[in-house]
């Protein structure tokens, strides 16, 4: 197969790109890659000279580019992951996430179609996968503050904590009732893959994902950030009471089900991934702070007052908590690693990575941090 991966420079995009390449030699894979202030081609090093990679810097808004490399490299399978990410900058800027994730979804889609649809075999053997996240659904209320037992254990959440926050979680058939730019873009964009499928037939799959943590995360999301500033001593910005509640998997673990659900997903479906891995905030953060502590020497939770409380992020969605079982169930998905040995993993990467770091720091993204946290 040839395939395109977009927003392979990013976070997961980096993950999913590695797998693929590593895994597969006989597809190519074309990284498509705007390189916006997210993207970075130094987490992709190892593969520059793999004969069966090719990154391409190119805007996924730009219909032309898009539909001649399809046409120019015979394209059967399209992994689209390309967009703008951050919720705390789709409330300052909501129109580059509109562009980017609806206009550039629709731009993908629609190359698709023009080139499989001029085939003789048109849909035949072709995928378009839009990743997409879990927060479509909206919020889910937290009936149980203190926490209880969940109804499910996966490998994720099978450490001391597990915990669930409510008696609700977000299913495949539940109504999209997105409240930040961020989640409607996606949503949007959600909608417009859906309508491929429906009017021209085109092999769709959508998946919504809960949040991601590992290595190559950009520096402005909870867990790199927090790491980052911990080791730094920088106070560690958390919003409203730190009670608002995520559901954590390992990234390596969402690449897997990618790679699963791309070559086993049934056309047309949808399917939720996350591990069932509930934490509020606070107690994330207090992990991180004593496993950096301990991993740099320091007294095991010296570093706790560096938390500081801060103004809550506008419109910030309580509590977020998939429900997997239908991926289990029907194509045998499971994370491989307990949340406990992925964060270990997470917090050693970062601080062993420290490069890495600075040279995402310096520079524009010191103004951001400033401005971002400036009025808090
Ligand atoms: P990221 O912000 O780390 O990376 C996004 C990548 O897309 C970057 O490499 C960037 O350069 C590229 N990009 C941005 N605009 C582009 C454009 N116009 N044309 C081409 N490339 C462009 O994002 P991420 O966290 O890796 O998320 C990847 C996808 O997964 C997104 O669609 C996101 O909505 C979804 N998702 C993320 C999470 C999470 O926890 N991070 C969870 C569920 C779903
Ligand atoms: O659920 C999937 C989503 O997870 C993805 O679709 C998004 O792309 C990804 O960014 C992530 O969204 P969140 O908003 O949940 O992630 P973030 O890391 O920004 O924040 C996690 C939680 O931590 C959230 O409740 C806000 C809080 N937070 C975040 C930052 C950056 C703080 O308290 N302080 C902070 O400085």
């Amino acid at each position: 197969m040839n395939v395109i991966i977009t927003g392979g420079a990013g976070f997961i995009g980096t993950h999913v790109v590695r797998l693929f390449v590593n895994k597969y030699p006989d597809y190519h894979i074309f990284n498509v890659d705007k390189l916006t202030y997210a993207g970075n081609l130094a987490n992709l090093k190892d593969l520059e000279n793999k004969p069966n990679y090719t990154f391409v810097k190119a805007d996924v808004c730009d219909f032309d580019t898009i539909l001649a490399l399809m046409q120019r490299e015979h394209i059967d399978g399209i992994i689209h992951l390309a967009a703008e990410s951050h919720v705390d900058r789709s409330i300052k800027d909501p129109f580059t996430f509109a562009r980017t994730n609806v206009m550039g979804t629709l731009s993908m889609l629609q190359a698709a179609k023009i080139y499989w649809e001029s085939l003789p075999e048109k849909y035949e053997g072709k995928r378009f996968y839009h990743i997409s996240t879990d927060e479509v659904y909206g919020a889910l209320e937290m009936t149980h503050p203190d926490g209880i037992m969940p109804p499910f254990t996966t490998k994720a959440s099978s450490g001391e904590h597990h915990l669930a926050y409510g008696d609700k979680f977000f299913t495949e058939d539940l109504k999209y009732m997105p409240h930040s730019p961020y989640s409607a873009s996606k949503a949007s964009s959600d909608h417009f893959v859906r309508a491929f499928h429906d009017t021209y037939g085109m092999p769709t799959i959508v998946t919504n994902c809960s949040n991601n943590y590992g290595p190559y995360q950009f520096p402005e999301k909870l867990i790199p950030l927090f790491i980052n500033n911990i080791r730094h001593r920088r106070p560690l910005p958390v919003y409203g009471k730190g009670e608002n509640v995520r559901d954590w998997l390992y990234v390596e673990d969402h690449a897997r089900a990618i790679d699963l659900i791309f070559h086993k997903g049934n056309v047309a479906d949808t399917y939720n991934i996350g591990g069932f891995n509930e934490w509020k905030n606070i107690d994330i953060i207090k992990v991180l702070i004593k496993t950096v502590d301990r991993l740099l020497g320091r007294a095991e939770g010296e570093d706790m007052d560096l938390i500081t409380y801060v103004t809550d992020r506008a419109g910030h969605d309580l509590r977020y908590a998939i429900d997997s079982s239908k991926l289990q169930r029907e194509l045998g998905w499971e994370p491989s690693l307990q949340f406990e040995e992925g964060i270990e993993k997470t917090v050693r990467w970062y601080l062993d990575n420290q490069e890495w770091m600075d040279n995402i720091t310096s520079g524009e993204y010191e103004k951001y941090y400033e401005s971002m946290y400036a009025n808090r």
